[in-house]
């Protein structure tokens, strides 16, 4: 029989491409997703690449009582993995309340109805964001976290922290939180990637937007950072490579070696590229002219950011794939099939 797997979130943009590796894995996928930042045609585009429509429970996890049906009428489950979460950084400043009441919430309640229906094994994703302004580089995931810059950045934090002492409180869970570095790309397909809700807050949809014509022209926050072209650094890495991560993650979870504790792991290539080079590179692989203007610093930004992955290489067996091009020429050709599918 599959394992079966609850994906929390696999609507959205990590969790659909995720969806696809468990399938191509022979997995089994329920999802929940409210679609507050989702659409349900990317069930479609899913069965399109996998041959197979997943299961989807339109249910908002902050519902503890929705939460819990969610596990009770669906057996047999095996492992959760938790994307279902808000992400736009600048939306959590404005809105801290709607922040820490949907992360959190919609987190806790996951766990307590997994307790509940005896469900023991949880992924849960993070974010590099726990790591503040790092002191040292490549950061490893020994190294201290700091409070985050923003409210978005917290909740990964205290999310990491109540599944920690939840997981020391139950010593029949099984724990691992991913932090993510920076994702981008989208499926090779051309058929799904990020939808981000009005404005993107990140660089490359912004890139990607502005070059097919739906903005004016992208703004780089700052070159006067201490990098070498004054613009700040980033491990990008490809949505695809990270959605493998998962697979090798529940594999790890479901093996005899996994310890106790709640396991961390970073998610990035280890190579750090800067906000111009991406620029570049992006006007380089497209053939596309990028209109861009230096403006002021952006709040919160750290100048640089780029990940230690042996922990990842060494214990999961994982390694990004792919590198920058790649990233940006999947970016590209998602940004052109929606443009067209929307003309359409
Ligand atoms: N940037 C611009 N112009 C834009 C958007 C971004 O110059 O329009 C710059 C930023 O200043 C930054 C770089 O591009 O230097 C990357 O910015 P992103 O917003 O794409 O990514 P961040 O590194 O700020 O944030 C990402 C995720 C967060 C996560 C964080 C962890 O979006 O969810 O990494 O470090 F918390």
């Amino acid at each position: 029989m599959k394992n079966r797997i609850i994906i929390t979130g696999g609507c959205g943009y990590i969790g659909s491409h995720t969806v696809i590796a468990l399938i191509e894995h022979d997995f089994e996928v329920i999802i929940i997703d409210d679609l507050s930042n989702s659409n349900e045609q990317v069930l479609e585009r899913i069965k399109k690449i996998t041959g197979v429509k997943p299961k989807l429970l339109n249910i908002d996890l902050k519902n503890s009582f929705l939460a819990e049906n969610a596990f009770r009428y669906n057996k047999d489950i095996d492992a959760v993995i938790h994307f279902a979460a808000h992400k736009a950084v600048s939306e959590s400043v404005q809105k801290p309340l709607m922040y820490y009441q949907n992360n959190l919430c919609a987190l806790v309640n996951t766990l307590m109805a997994m307790e509940k229906y005896n469900i023991n094994n949880f992924i849960f994703s993070s974010s590099a964001t726990v790591y503040g302004n790092p002191k040292t580089l490549p950061i490893k995931e020994s190294n201290e976290t700091q409070r985050p810059f923003s409210p978005y950045g917290n909740t990964k934090k205290m999310a990491e922290e109540i599944i920690d002492d939840v997981v020391k409180a139950n010593p029949n869970l099984r724990a691992i939180s991913l932090r993510y570095f920076n994702p981008i790309g989208a499926h090779q397909s051309g058929m799904i990637g990020e939808l981000p809700n009005g404005i993107p807050n990140n660089l490359m949809p912004y890139i990607t937007q502005t070059a097919i014509g739906k903005r004016d022209k992208l703004m780089v926050f700052g070159n006067d950072y201490p990098t070498k072209d004054g613009t700040p650094i980033r491990d990008y890495i490809h949505v695809v490579d990270l959605a493998e991560a998962h697979v090798l993650a529940l594999n790890r979870i479901f093996s005899k070696e996994k310890d106790h504790n709640l396991e961390i792991f970073n998610l990035g290539t280890g190579e750090g590229y800067s906000v111009l080079e991406v620029i570049e590179a992006f006007q380089k692989v497209t053939k596309q002219k990028l209109n861009y203007e230096i403006t002021e610093r952006r709040d919160g930004d750290v100048p640089k950011l780029y990940a230690n992955v042996d922990k990842a290489n060494d214990i999961l067996g994982w390694r990004a794939k792919m590198g920058l091009e790649d990233m940006i020429s999947h970016s590209w050709q998602w940004e052109e099939y929606y443009h067209l599918e929307k003309k359409n």
